[in-house]
């Protein structure tokens, strides 16, 4: 079998569902980690995202990996390929392609919190290239990087964690997430980052509100998993999605909108909460970077960055850094 699937355990306790509806749900100001999005319905909703004309990000880094893949390989010729948050892989096969062109045969390692649809892009990888073998992980990248089941074997190791997610992070989350990848890796293993660029604030907001409403679905996707998980009866119908950036911390944020005064009972957790008309729940943040934030994230967790690769008019960029 080249296909195979690890449970990976927490290296440390992080809140479940309903601790974190606990605190983040019952009282202003209101929140709810992002993890949650993606059970199997909202994963494929946030595949639709990606193909709408207004999200430029998944466009811009497949342009990106399209033309760079070859370069990354040969230079890094790794013979593990690890992907945090790897989705459908569907950016991820310009590189493999690269891969096989150049002869080079890593192993895959994708980590996802939504099985499902890891094991189903894994399944068609392994069809596309008799050469690939994939160890699914499946587990919460926020507990921790270090039970990760890679192998000491010495090899060389290319990370990625594409599609912007690092600016789903708050800042200093953002540094210890890094610091923790930097711990993976060995002088010369290298790490292919992709992170959204600061633009037009009418750019951004529309990748983050589409037309046609899969953005909208998707956030509000998060009340049919409070609902099924925590014997919730948050009316769907009673929120609207709103996306906006705020220029001053640089990132879009996502909320859900009370429609009118309503009052919310979370069977779970024996509790009850009143919502106001026009309160809102954070439910993700996308940061957008200058050149500045990226060269200080980078410095901060000693990584050197070796290339970047920005698409169009600084819209969007890869970065390729190594742990010297
Ligand atoms: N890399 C893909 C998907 C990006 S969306 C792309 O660029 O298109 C973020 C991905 O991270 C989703 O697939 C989601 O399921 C996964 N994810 C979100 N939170 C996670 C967590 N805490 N641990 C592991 N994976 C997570
Ligand atoms: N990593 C993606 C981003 O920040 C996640 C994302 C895209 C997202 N669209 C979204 C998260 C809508 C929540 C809602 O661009």
């Amino acid at each position: 079998m080249r296909l195979a699937h690890h449970r990976v355990a927490p290296e440390r306790r992080v809140p479940d569902l309903a601790e974190d509806a606990r605190a983040g749900l019952l009282a202003p100001p209101r929140s709810m980690p992002p993890k949650y999005f993606y059970d199997e319905r909202g994963s494929r909703l946030f595949e639709a995202i990606c193909d709408t004309p207004e999200y430029y990000p998944t466009r811009a880094e497949a342009a990106l990996l399209t033309d760079v893949s070859e370069r990354v390989i040969a230079d890094i010729r790794p013979a593990h390929v690890v992907e945090l948050g790897s989705g459908n892989s569907h950016k991820t096969r310009h590189l493999f392609a690269a891969c096989e062109r150049l002869g080079i045969h890593p192993r895959y390692w994708p980590f996802e919190v939504s099985p499902q649809i890891m094991l189903d892009s894994a399944a068609a990888l392994i069809a596309d290239y008799d050469w690939l073998h994939v160890e699914a992980m499946s587990g919460d990248y926020t507990a921790g990087l270090g039970n990760l089941p890679l192998p000491g074997d010495g090899g060389r190791r290319l990370i990625l964690f594409l599609g912007g997610t690092i600016g789903n992070f708050e800042p200093a989350q953002a540094d210890a997430f890094l610091a923790e990848i930097v711990s993976l890796m060995a002088p010369g293993d290298a790490l292919l980052l992709g992170l959204d660029r600061v633009k037009d604030v009418a750019t951004l907001e529309a990748a983050y509100d589409d037309a046609a409403g899969y953005t909208a679905a998707f956030n509000k996707n998060l009340i049919n998993v409070i609902n099924r998980e925590l014997g919730g009866d948050m009316p769907v119908a009673g929120y609207r999605h709103r996306a906006v950036f705020d220029r001053t911390l640089s990132r879009i944020e996502m909320r859900l909108v009370a429609e009118y005064a309503h009052r919310v009972r979370l069977e779970a957790l024996g509790a009850d909460f009143e919502i106001a008309a026009g309160e809102e729940i954070l439910t993700e943040i996308s940061r957008k970077f200058s050149q500045e934030a990226i060269t200080g994230l980078l410095g901060r967790a000693g990584l050197r960055q070796t290339a970047h690769y920005p698409y169009g008019d600084d819209q969007y960029s890869l970065v390729l850094a190594v742990r010297d």
